[in-house]
Parts: C-alpha cells; sequence; structure tokens
C-alpha cells in the first residue's frame, strides 16, 4: 500500500511511538488522525503539524469513544486505511510478596488497556476498512499492533504487561485470518527498549544499564526507528499474520 493519501489512526499518537508514527506517516504524504487520551498532549501536537493531521480523542477502552473517533477520522480525511495501535500502559507488581497478592484491579486495568482497548480499535477500524475499495493489488486496509518484548521474556513484575502483550501476539494471526479474504493484513510490532517519555521516567544510570544489554546497537530504540518499521509493513503486502521482534538481538533477563 502506498502511503501517499493514505489516512491512519494512530492510537496513542500524542507520545512516543505514536507520536514517531504519526510524523514519519506524514512525511510520506499520509493523513493521520491521533487517538488519545482527552488530556494527552494530541491537540498541540496535531496544531503543530498542520491540516493533514487531527486530535481524535478516545480511551481505547470505550467502545463508543473509539467509534467516534472513527467517524471523525473518515468525516475529517475520507475513509481509514491503516490502524497503528500504539496506546498502552506499563505495570511493575509482582504476583504476590510481603504487600499481598497483586491487587485484581491492577491486572484487569492492564488487559482491558493493552489488551482489550487493542482489539477494541482493531475491530472498529477493520469494520470501517471494509467499506475501502480494494486497490490494484486487493487490498482495503491493515492493521498494526504493539507488542513488547515481554511478550515472550517477561521480567518479574511484568505479569500483567507480559499477559497482556502475550494476548497481542496471539490474537494477530488470528485477525489476519478473519480479515484475509477482505484485503485487510494484521502484523505485531515488538519492540525491544525505545527512548520514550515511558522510559524516559527511569533513572539515567538505569536507563544505560539497559542501553548496554543491546547487543547491538548498544543504545535505546529511537522512536523514528519503529516508526520506520510501521511505514514499510504498511507498504510490504506480504508481511501478514506476524510478529516482528524489533530488538537489536535483546533478550531480557529475569529481572
Ligand atoms: N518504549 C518502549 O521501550 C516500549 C517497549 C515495548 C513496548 N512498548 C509499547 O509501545 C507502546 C507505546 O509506548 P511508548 O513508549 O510510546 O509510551 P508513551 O507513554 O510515550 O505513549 C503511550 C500513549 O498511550 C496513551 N494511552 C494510554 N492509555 C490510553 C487509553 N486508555 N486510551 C487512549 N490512549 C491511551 C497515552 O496517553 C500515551 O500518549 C505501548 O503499548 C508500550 O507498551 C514500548
Amino acid at each position: 500500500m502506498k502511503l501517499s493519501d493514505t489516512v491512519a489512526l494512530v492510537t496513542g499518537g500524542a507520545s512516543g511511538l505514536g507520536a514517531a508514527s504519526v510524523r514519519a506517516l506524514l512525511e510520506r504524504g499520509g493523513y493521520a488522525a491521533i487517538l488519545d487520551r482527552p488530556d494527552s498532549a494530541g491537540n498541540e501536537l496535531a496544531k503543530d503539524l498542520g491540516p493533514r493531521a487531527i486530535f481524535a480523542p478516545a480511551d481505547v477502552t470505550d467502545a463508543e469513544q473509539v467509534a467516534r473517533a472513527v467517524r471523525q477520522t473518515v468525516a475529517a480525511f475520507g475513509g481509514l486505511h491503516v490502524l497503528v495501535n500504539c496506546a498502552g500502559v506499563g505495570s511493575a507488581i509482582k504476583i504476590t510478596g510481603k504487600q499481598g497478592p497483586m491487587p485484581l484491579e491492577l491486572f484487569e486495568m492492564v488487559i482491558k488497556i493493552n489488551l482489550i482497548g487493542t482489539f477494541n480499535v482493531a475491530r472498529l477500524a477493520a469494520t470501517e476498512m471494509l467499506r475501502n475499495t480494494p486497490n490494484p493489488d486487493g487490498e482495503r486496509g491493515v492493521l498494526i499492533n504493539t507488542a513488547s518484548l515481554a511478550a515472550f521474556d517477561g521480567q518479574m513484575g511484568q505479569v500483567a504487561y507480559s499477559a497482556s502483550k502475550a494476548g497481542i501476539v496471539g490474537m494477530t494471526l488470528p485477525i489476519a485470518r478473519d480479515l484475509g479474504r477482505d484485503g485487510i493484513r494484521c502484523v505485531t510490532i515488538a519492540p525491544g527498549t525505545f527512548d520514550t517519555p515511558l522510559l524516559a521516567m527511569m533513572p539515567g544510570e538505569q536507563r544505560r544499564m539497559l542501553a548496554a544489554e543491546v547487543p547491538f546497537p548498544s543504545r535505546l530504540g529511537r522512536p523514528s526507528e519503529f516508526a520506520a518499521l510501521v511505514c514499510h509493513i504498511a507498504e510490504n503486502a506480504m508481511l501478514n499474520g506476524e510478529t516482528i521482534r524489533l530488538d537489536g538481538a535483546l533478550r531480557l533477563p529475569p529481572r
């Protein structure tokens, strides 16, 4: 799928990997709707980026709000071809310990935002994509999700986060199979450690240690490198039903 004049909806698009994806899609001549929380920086970012970007405030877990954001995208740009699911939250708490069992509500909250939120936006975006006239290669659209290395090498304290991200990996192939006949693909990226506001909260020493653990290149990933893969997935029709690690050969240790 060519990205020029292509319309994308990017969840978590106000920050980090999502914001970098928005910029990269616009640089290639596309349009982008930034779906993020109403209190995020999405509005300011859309204003900075100009008329090819809009802010579509929504919580990914809310069916009505996301349906409205999809309608807003189509009203502004005339269709929807690419979904980039980046909205997500982390969590760092063991299953149990001195403080007692992990609160069930915390586990549910992480699953709700990362896994159910990703599914909610995917199902509504895919439904909209069904309306597209296929391009000469038969493509109607592509769904790009964001998992994490934690889906495979979950560390201590990552039980909720790892479960949510493994769920995203697990639904990638069945979604691709469900939508194959309609010319809609589904691909997931499993990033290693990227330099975003999510990691900026860590002390400098911890960030340096994380960077040093990456075999090559021994640094944190740049959000632009994630965004470049988003664009490539959209452009390469043979990528489908797969999760791609983007991690400099990093394998996470137990802690
Ligand atoms: N940065 C990394 O190293 C890294 C590594 C692996 C996976 N990831 C994943 O990549 C994705 C993006 O992470 P990031 O580093 O850019 O983080 P980030 O915190 O910079 O951005 C996440 C965005 O998601 C939005 N968001 C959170 N909950 C939401 C909700 N319920 N509804 C709508 N928007 C919501 C936030 O407002 C924020 O703008 C996340 O899913 C994260 O788990 C990041």
